[in-house]
This record gives C-alpha cells, sequence and structure tokens, in this order.
C-alpha cells in the first residue's frame, strides 16, 4: 500500500507523492528529490534538516512526537507548535493525504 503525500513549497508550489508503508516521509522526500528537505543525517533524527511544518488538522492524527524528536526539533529553523522530523513518521495507510509545508529554510 501506498500513501499520498503533497508537500508545499514557502512559494505555495505543490507536489504530491506516493510513500510505500513502511518507509518515512524524509525517505519519500529525498527519492522524489522534494526541494528543501535535505535529510542530512539520513534518518538517524540527529540534524533536524527533515524538519516540515505539518498541516494543521493532520498534525493531531499522527503518531505523538518522541522525547529525542522533541529534543532536536528546538534546532529546528523556526519551529513552530506543528512542526515534526519527517525522518520520524513512517508511512501507513492511516498517512494517506498528509500535508506538510516545507520550511523556508533548514538550519
Ligand atoms: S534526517 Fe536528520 S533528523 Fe531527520
Amino acid at each position: 500500500m501506498m500513501a499520498k503525500v503533497t508537500f508545499i513549497q514557502p512559494d505555495h508550489r505543490r507536489r504530491t507523492v506516493e510513500i510505500e508503508n513502511g518507509y518515512t516521509v524524509m525517505q519519500g522526500a529525498t527519492a522524489n528529490n522534494i526541494a528543501g528537505i535535505k535529510a542530512e543525517c539520513g534518518g538517524a533524527c540527529s540534524c533536524s534538516t527533515c524538519h516540515c511544518y505539518v498541516e494543521t488538522t493532520w498534525f493531531d492524527r499522527l503518531p505523538p512526537v518522541e522525547d529525542e524528536e522533541a529534543g532536536l526539533l528546538e534546532f529546528a529553523w523556526e519551529p513552530k507548535p506543528t512542526s515534526r522530523l519527517t525522518c520520524q513518521l513512517v508511512v501507513t495507510d492511516e498517512l494517506d493525504g498528509l500535508i506538510l509545508y516545507v520550511p523556508e529554510q533548514q538550519l
């Protein structure tokens, strides 16, 4: 199964990609060359450059933020209450339709 995930850039361009269940949203983004998702640490939850803002109605539907992610998000560029690290979001059917805003910059 796949989930469709939409990335909206700061200039409002949007792209929807399909990501297979079990992969992280970050992996799906980099595999599809989504601009602005750098993922410098390769998904080890240690760089924060895979940061996105989750569309508000989607935020509460995601699995909760673990301590490690919360700690690292403080170092992301302009974190907001809806911030997540996309390498910590594993795709499932429940994420089909997810909408994410790419920050203006990463760090
Ligand atoms: S890819 Fe480095 S924290 Fe997500």
